[in-house]
Parts: C-alpha cells; structure tokens; sequence
C-alpha cells in the first residue's frame, strides 16, 4: 500500500514516540546497574598496584561502562526523562562559541564556515549546554558528510508571525536518501560504518529541542546536499 507523504510523517512521528518510550525504560533499568558496574571497577582500580597484570582488563571494563553510560545518558535525553533548566538564551553566541570549540577540529580544518547570523534576534528560552550540544551534532553531521571539503551555512533569523528563532544548519555534503529521510531522527539509526556512529546524534537533537518546545525538520538532496532546520520558541519576556 503506498502512502501519502503526511502519512508517511504521521507513521514516523509515532515510531519516534513509540522508540523514546522504549529507549527511555531500557536506559532507566540500566543506569543503575551500569553505576554500579562504573563504581566497582573504579574500587578495584584503586585496590590493585600498579603493575597488577589484571589491571589492563579491569581498565577496560571500567572504559566500555564510560562509553554505556554516555549512551544511556544520550537516550535519556532523547526521551526526555531530565527537566531542562530554561533560561533566557541569545542563540547567535551559542553558535559563535559551538564554532569556536569546533573550528579546530579535523573534521572541519578544509570546511568553510559561513556565518549569517540576524543581529536583531530574539532571546530564547533555552539550556545552553544542551543547545549547544544539539548545534555539535548538527555540525558534526554536516562535516561527515561533506567527507572533508564543502561550505557549512548556520543562519539564524525571526520570522516574526511564529514567535520564534530559526536557525539553519545547511551542508554541501553526500544529502541523505529519500527512504532514509523519516528514519534519521531514530535513537540507533545510523548510516556510518560499525564503530563509526550510534545513530544517537540526531535523536538527542529532537529530544532536546523537543523539550525545548521547539521542532527540527530536514531537507535533503543528493546534489546540493543537507538542511536541518531548528525552530525555538523566544523567551516569554522577549515575545512581541
Ligand atoms: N548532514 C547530513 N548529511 C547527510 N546525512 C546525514 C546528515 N546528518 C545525518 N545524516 C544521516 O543520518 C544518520 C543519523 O545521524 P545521527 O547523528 O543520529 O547518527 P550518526 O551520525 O550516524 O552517529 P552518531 O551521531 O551517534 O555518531 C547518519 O548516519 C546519516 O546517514
Ligand atoms: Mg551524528
């Protein structure tokens, strides 16, 4: 049976609802155990000398919980099990210093950056780590898939009837498949080669802006390449 496009947003929408339930109920019964797992490894750490040869494993064993734990910790965001500390947030200075921690970065050394940034733009109600967090993985993503050279464009801007912020995440990268298009924002969708990505970047940027009160949408093409597009609601005391 083929379906219409809304159709087809309607299913992804509740997939993506059904996915963050069971994504938040795993990552709850393992944080507590995987805590557990973190503290006793450290415990043993400290008991063994150090030249114990059982130490390298239980180095290990303690590194690979890190890594669980970061992704439990990226699933709970994504289902939204942490309240954000909302505050008045200017979204150009969290670009300006996303770019400022990236801009060294490998992946971005032969990317050119370009900045259009509205410099009448309102505040938004916003945590600041988290959003920051939410432009890395776009920038990230975007640099990935521009495989080393190509143009980044953030934009920002208020299209004043919505009451709220538009930023623009666009790339001149590989641009992602149709039949892959609903599918991104899944926690563990992922394209890349096995040890290369979780697929978790993306569902942790819809968990956050989501709890933001905000939405992300894409736009892709195979030849001009990527545009994630990231509405925020302005600050109550910046409404107009
Ligand atoms: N800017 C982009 N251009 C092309 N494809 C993209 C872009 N952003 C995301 N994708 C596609 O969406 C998939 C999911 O992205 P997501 O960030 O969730 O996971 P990932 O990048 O594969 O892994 P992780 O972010 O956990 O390292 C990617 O594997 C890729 O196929
Ligand atoms: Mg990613």
């Amino acid at each position: 049976m083929a379906y219409s496009k809304t159709q087809r947003e309607l299913l992804a929408a509740e997939r993506l609802k059904a996915t963050g339930k069971l994504a938040s109920e795993i990552a709850h019964e393992l944080n507590t155990p995987l805590g557990g797992i973190l503290m006793y490894s450290h415990l043993l750490i400290e008991d063994l000398n150090e030249d114990d040869p059982r130490r390298e494993n239980i180095v290990k064993i303690n590194k690979l919980a890190h890594r669980c734990k970061i992704i439990v910790l990226g699933l709970l965001d994504f289902a939204h099990q942490e309240i954000p500390q909302l505050r008045p947030v200017q979204i150009n200075r969290i670009l300006r210093n996303v770019i400022g921690f990236l801009e060294d970065h490998i992946l971005l050394r032969n990317i050119s950056i370009e900045t259009i940034l509205d410099p009448a733009l309102p505040l938004v109600a916003g945590d600041e780590n988290k959003l920051e967090q939410v432009f890395i993985n776009l920038i990230i993503n975007a640099a990935q898939s521009m495989d080393g050279t190509g143009t980044l464009t953030l934009r920002t801007d208020f299209p004043g009837d919505t009451k709220r912020v538009r930023i623009k995440c666009s790339d001149t990268g590989c641009g992602i498949h149709e039949e892959h298009l609903s599918r991104i924002f899944e926690p563990f969708f992922t394209t890349k080669e096995k040890g290369k990505g979780t697929g978790l970047g993306l569902s942790i940027c819809h968990g956050i802006v989501e709890q933001h009160g905000g939405t992300i949408t894409v736009e892709s093409s195979m030849e001009h390449g990527t545009t994630f597009t990231t509405f925020l609601p302005v600050a109550e005391k910046d409404r107009t």
